[in-house]
């Protein structure tokens, strides 16, 4: 990239560096310190990376004090409102709207990869019954390296893109069989005459004793949920993938590593984690009492689905849900459910403390989508891989980006060293 507009001055052992200043199209100025350490002989030290880029991309932009979230530059109320996940896969991969016939063409791609080679159904079998789902995708989708060879050379285009299809087809199947492995049901087949979203609710809920009906208002909420989960930014399970990627490792290796990290409850195990918290607290009488754990430094305790690394406005993800959230429940006329009562105190109570005001603390995408999956039916147990379903095509494309890109090279972050200085090996008789 060739953008530097001017210059940052950096002064260290009383010697002055000029560090170009990089102008992005949106989003703070980057300083570029790629030479500092072999000019200046110094590390710059940030933990978390809270004030570092560690890539430069076109696929999402986030603005998190006006809570903004585009991807390839279309706003994300707009494509939950206008588009479907297909569509939003396909932006988010190709860069670009698709025209209609390209549009029939990648669904159909899609729609021919959903099965899975017939020897993985062992996988599931090789796993306890109560094994959680997520650990039961980071297995499978790890082995599909073992299954699709003539996918894995990341410097074959053709390879890359049939990596890609597979990925987003077979991760609804993986999901749906995940869960009924853990339910002691039959796997159900992906239905080709059915669309993603609809395909996933029945490979989860259907059973081969009578004919699933699918509410629409249902399957459009889940693919409401799939295109708000899809692509984040460089959130820490794509920072995974693309640090997995940056040695060479296949895909499939690269997006098991990404859904290890996003089953951590900071992150999309948050969802899980959100509705447990409901639950523990059981009524909204007992709401006073964990808002004042959230607040005591002292207690560990953290309200889940509230807060985020980047926002400090409301997540926009989290505004299009509620609305979704309102629809099912009215829908499903669960509105007066206890659990689903107690998040809306919680939600009513949180947005009016001075902590969580100060703090800037709203409620995130994680603590809607827990609410219209637990009315959708799925236990909780199935939040994260539904996140893990639609963060794939995030994934992907982020990782497709980096390949691609010429100044690809492994990630290699130092290190502020606070460890002994040398000193000699003692005998053991002299410990
Ligand atoms: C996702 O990165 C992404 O984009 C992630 C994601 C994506 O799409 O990929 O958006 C998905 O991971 C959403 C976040 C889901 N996680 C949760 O809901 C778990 C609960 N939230 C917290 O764990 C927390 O908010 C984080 C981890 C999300 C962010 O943590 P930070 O970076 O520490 O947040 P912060 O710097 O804004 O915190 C400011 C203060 C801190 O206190 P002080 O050090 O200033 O005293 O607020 C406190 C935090 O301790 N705080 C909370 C809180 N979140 C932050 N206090 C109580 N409850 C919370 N939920």
């Amino acid at each position: 990239m060739n953008n530097a507009a001017k210059v940052a001055k950096l002064t260290v052992h009383d010697r002055t560096y000029d560090l170009p200043v990089l102008r992005p199209t949106n989003g703070p100025d980057v300083i570029d310190i790629r030479k500092l350490y072999s000019e200046a002989g110094v590390f710059t030290y940030d933990p978390g990376f809270t004030s570092t880029a560690a890539c430069d991309s076109t696929i999402t932009y986030i603005d998190g004090n006006k809570g903004e979230l585009l991807h390839r530059g279309y706003p994300i109320d707009q494509l939950a409102t206008k588009s479907h996940y297909l569509e939003v896969c396909h932006l988010l991969v190709y860069g670009k709207l698709p025209s209609a016939s390209a549009l029939a063409e990648f669904k159909d791609t899609i729609t021919r990869h959903t099965m899975l080679h017939e020897q993985m159904v062992n996988f599931f079998r090789g796993f306890r019954r109560d094994a959680h789902p997520m650990a039961i995708m980071v297995g499978v989708v790890g082995a599909m390296s073992a299954f699709y060879h003539d996918s894995t050379d990341i410097n074959d285009e053709y390879q890359r893109e049939v990596a890609s299809h597979r990925l987003i087809a077979k991760m609804p199947t993986i999901a749906a069989w995940a869960y009924k492995y853990s339910i002691g049901q039959p796997f159900v087949y992906p239905s080709n005459d059915l669309d993603y979203a609809s395909n996933f609710l029945n490979m989860c809920f259907a059973v081969p004793a009578e004919k699933f009906e699918i509410n629409p208002i249902l399957s459009r909420a889940m693919d409401r949920i799939l295109i708000l989960h899809a692509d984040h930014e460089q959130n820490a399970s794509t920072s995974t993938v693309r640090l997995a990627s940056s040695s060479g490792a296949n895909p499939f290796a690269c997006v098991a590593a990404g859904i290890a990290c996003l089953w951590g409850p900071a992150h999309g195990g948050a969802n899980q984690a959100c509705l447990e918290m409901l639950k523990q607290i059981g009524s909204a009488d007992r709401i006073p009492e964990y808002i004042a754990r959230a607040k005591d430094k002292n207690d560990p305790f953290r309200l889940m689905g509230f807060g985020h690394r980047v926002y400090k406005n409301l997540d926009p993800r989290a505004k299009v849900l509620k609305e979704s959230a309102d629809e099912v429940l009215d829908l499903l006329g669960v509105s007066n459910n206890p659990l689903l009562q107690t998040a809306k105190e919680l939600e009513r109570i949180a947005l009016q403390d001075s902590y969580f005001i100060e703090k800037k603390l709203f409620p995130n995408v994680d603590f809607y989508s827990g609410i219209i999956l637990e009315a959708i039916g799925f236990p909780t147990a199935m939040f994260t891989p539904v996140f893990a379903l639609s963060r794939t095509v995030g994934w992907i494309s982020q990782w497709k980006e980096m390949i691609t890109d010429r100044q690809n090279k492994i990630g290699r972050p130092r290190q502020l060293y606070l460890g002994e200085t040398e000193r000699n090996y003692i005998e053991i008789h002299d410990r």
